[in-house]
């Protein structure tokens, strides 16, 4: 297919007043046109008007490795930045992923940056050598400098389904870890892993040497980066004890983004996929309380609802991604009418360098689960 690069938002302006129906129905016949030359990839969270367009669904770990199977010329990744970074690292030269709308970040990701945390590991080396002594684990919601800086000093990603088994890598090879950015992800994790929480210490990236003495750094076996997802952090431990306290028979699933008391307080833990294949298969007449964002939930809600499943949303307030809500139908139809018409939106090429450096923490990732 020839196509030319456009990255501009003044384009997009006459999409914007159009409705939501005309989307819907422009969205199908330019995915007709453009045929096997186009893949859509959704993310669990991605509103509904948008999500039922996928061609392929998943967690941050599914989605990765369809990104790397894919044929297709053209990755429209209607998920995060993050995400669509990954894409361009993993998939093969000549192909292009796509983000239909740049402003779709990711909160959590946007709290480390390469500069902090190349700070964090000169102080570290103050008092031992990082390079010998900590495997730096970078969450795969992080930017791709991140992963480059993982790859380049013997890290590794992780992902909200393999955490577990990519810190036991870590420390098979050195006895500490450094892991960013969301400390909750990192602590439910270590704690799995039988580390005392007092050995798992927050790492505050504004203040000098992270906020810990010398002595903290070296009994640390995990230094967590002060890093959250601004929707999970709504979760709290108060609204499982009162819902148990209605439901005593209900159980109750959270995303391991969630605080350490509610991941406590919860029968499971898991990633998005996990969330919601155990719901999935549960039997009939069940009821949940979930604690992961809103647009999963109601979609889990609603497809169990035939089967007498209850499905609750934990937090009384509405918890949704904003970010990644930003992708709506308007930018994927204007994404997919440019596409047949030969021009690329929104493409996302990480540096040749970096995506080199940041495959190689991604490959091992990948060996690893
Ligand atoms: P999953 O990998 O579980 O899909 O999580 C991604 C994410 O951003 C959760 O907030
Ligand atoms: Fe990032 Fe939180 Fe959105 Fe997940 S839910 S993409 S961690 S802001």
């Amino acid at each position: 297919m020839e196509v030319s690069t456009i990255n501009s938002t003044i384009k997009f302006d006459r999409y914007k007043p159009l409705s939501d129906e005309e989307c819907q129905a422009r969205i199908i016949d330019a995915k007709k046109k453009l045929g096997k030359h186009a893949v859509i990839l959704g993310h669990h969270y991605q509103r509904a008007d948008v999500y039922r367009h996928a061609d392929l669904t998943g967690d941050s770990l599914g989605l990765s490795k369809l990104a790397s199977r894919t044929d297709a010329d053209f990755i429209v990744f209607c998920g995060v930045h993050f995400m669509a970074e990954v894409a361009d690292i993993l998939s093969k030269p000549e192909q292009t992923a796509i983000l239909p709308d740049m402003g779709a970040g990711c909160s959590m990701a946007d709290m480390a940056n390469l500069a902090k945390v190349e700070r964090a590991w000169r102080e570290i080396g103050e008092v031992l050598d990082p390079d010998e002594m900590i495997t730096p684990v970078t969450y795969i919601n992080s930017a791709a400098d991140l992963k480059a800086f993982c790859g380049e000093h013997g890290g590794i990603v992780c992902t909200s389904t393999n955490a577990r088994q990519i810190l036991q890598w870590a420390f098979a090879r050195r006895q500490k870890a450094l892991f960013f950015p969301d400390q909750h992800l990192g602590r439910w994790t270590g704690y799995l892993l039988d580390i005392p929480l007092s050995e798992m210490l927050v790492w505050d990236p504004d203040l000098p040497m992270g906020g810990l003495t010398p002595q903290q750094i070296k009994m640390a076996k995990i230094l967590l980066w002060k890093g959250h997802c601004s929707v999970h952090q709504m979760f709290q431990a108060q609204h499982i004890l009162r819902w148990r306290q209605q439901h005593p028979g209900g159980m109750v699933i959270s995303h391991p983004e969630c605080n350490f008391e509610v991941c406590k307080l919860s029968d499971y833990v898991g990633s998005t996929d996990y969330i919601l294949k155990t719901i999935t298969s549960s039997g009939p007449g069940t009821r949940w309380l979930v604690g992961t964002e809103l647009n999963l939930v109601n979609r889990i809600a609603e497809e169990q609802k035939p089967q007498g499943k209850v499905v609750q949303f934990m937090a009384p307030t509405v918890c949704m991604c904003s970010t990644m809500a930003r992708i709506d139908p308007q930018h994927l139809l204007w994404t997919l009418e440019n596409l047949v018409e030969g021009k690329v939106v929104n493409p996302i090429r990480v540096p040749a360098r970096e995506a080199e450096l940041a495959r190689i923490a991604l490959d091992r990732m990948l060996a690893v689960s």
